[in-house]
Order: structure tokens, then C-alpha cells, then sequence
């Protein structure tokens, strides 16, 4: 069960990266434009991947915590304090961003207030999570 949930949470990647480039090209090129449906449905998009990952990211972290014999070695092992304390705490803080870039549709703002708004705080979440991905661990095609 941990291959296969760990094999979403790494597809699960792609697609947030995708739809975070996608989300932020949109509302810095539309900027002048209405805040319609289709950056609303974006941004949708984003939030389900997103909050997807922070769920099966979760089931992971509990599974190899009950796994691990010795947790008193996690802080001081650098492999062990980026998987269980660095990698989850910045991307938390990255999905907090997305999910408030997100919110700010719901806001009382001009349009234009809203395109960047969300724009900038989906890039600070973009550059997150491209410095916490392990990409030196990780495959880069899921199952692989
Ligand atoms: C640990 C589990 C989760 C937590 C703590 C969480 C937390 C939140 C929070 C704080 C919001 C913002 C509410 C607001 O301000 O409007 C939200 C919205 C949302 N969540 Fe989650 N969520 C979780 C799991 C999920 C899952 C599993 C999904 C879907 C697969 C999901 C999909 C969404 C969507 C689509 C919204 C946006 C609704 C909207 O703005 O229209 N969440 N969630
Ligand atoms: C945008 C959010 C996130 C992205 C893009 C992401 C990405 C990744 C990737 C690519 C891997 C490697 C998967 C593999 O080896 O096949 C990974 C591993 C992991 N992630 Fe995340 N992650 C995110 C959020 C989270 C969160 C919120 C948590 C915990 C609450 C979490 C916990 C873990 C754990 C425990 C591992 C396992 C490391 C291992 O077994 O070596 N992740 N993540």
C-alpha cells in the first residue's frame, strides 16, 4: 500500500507543478482581464491536487513514522529530518499558499487585484516546492 500511495503523491507532483505554471501564466497574462470561470476552475484544479497530495503526503509520513524503529535519530540524520520534518513543513506552508492564492477569488477585490494576488502567491508555492521536492530520491516517473 506505501509503493502505491507513494507512486500518487509523486504523480500527484506533476500535476501540481503543472497546474501552478498554468494557474500563474493565466492571471499574469489575463491581469487586465475579468476574474471569470475559467481562472476559478483553474485555481479548483490546483486546490484538489494540491490538498490530495497533503492527505496521501499524511498517510505516508504516519506509515514510515510507525515504521521506524529509533525516532529520537530523525533531527540529528539530515536524510531523516529532510523526510519527515523539513520536506512536510515547507510544502504544508506551500498548499497554505495555494490554498489562500485560491481564496482570493472569493475576495472583495478588483479583478486585477485577484489575477495577481493568486499569481504571486501560487509562484512563492511554485518555488517551494521545486526547492523541497527530493528530487535527488525520487523518480521521476511515478511506478518506475
Ligand atoms: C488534511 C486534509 C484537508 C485539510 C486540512 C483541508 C483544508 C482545507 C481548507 C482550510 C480549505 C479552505 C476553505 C476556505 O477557505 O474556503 C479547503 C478547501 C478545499 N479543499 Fe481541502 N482540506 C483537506 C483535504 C481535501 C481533499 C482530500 C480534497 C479533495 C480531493 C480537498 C479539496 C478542497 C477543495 C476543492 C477546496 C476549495 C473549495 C472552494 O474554495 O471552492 N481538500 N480545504
Ligand atoms: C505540493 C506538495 C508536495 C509535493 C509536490 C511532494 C512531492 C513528493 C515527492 C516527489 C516525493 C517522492 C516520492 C517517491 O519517492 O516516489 C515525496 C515523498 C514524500 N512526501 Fe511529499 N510532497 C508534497 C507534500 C507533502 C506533504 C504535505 C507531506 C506530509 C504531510 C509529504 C510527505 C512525504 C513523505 C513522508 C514522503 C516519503 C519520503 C520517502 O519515503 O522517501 N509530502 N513527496
Amino acid at each position: 500500500m506505501l509503493k502505491g500511495l507513494l507512486d500518487l503523491h509523486n504523480l500527484l507532483r506533476w500535476l501540481i507543478l503543472i497546474l501552478l505554471v498554468v494557474n500563474i501564466i493565466k492571471n499574469f497574462a489575463d491581469a487586465k482581464k475579468p476574474f471569470v470561470k475559467i481562472h476559478k476552475k483553474l485555481g479548483l484544479w490546483l486546490m484538489i491536487c494540491a490538498h490530495l497530495t497533503l492527505v496521501v503526503g499524511l498517510v505516508v509520513l504516519g506509515i514510515d513514522l510507525s515504521s521506524l524503529a529509533d525516532r529520537s535519530t530523525i533531527m540529528a540524520n539530515s536524510a531523516l529530518r529532510f523526510k519527515f520534518v523539513e520536506h512536510p513543513v515547507a510544502m504544508l506552508i506551500a498548499i497554505v499558499l495555494i490554498t489562500i492564492g485560491k481564496g482570493v477569488a472569493k475576495k472583495d477585490l478588483s479583478d486585477m487585484k485577484k489575477h495577481r494576488k493568486s499569481a504571486l502567491l501560487y509562484l512563492i508555492a511554485l518555488i517551494i516546492i521545486l526547492a523541497m521536492v527530493p528530487w535527488s530520491t525520487s523518480s521521476l516517473v511515478p511506478g518506475m
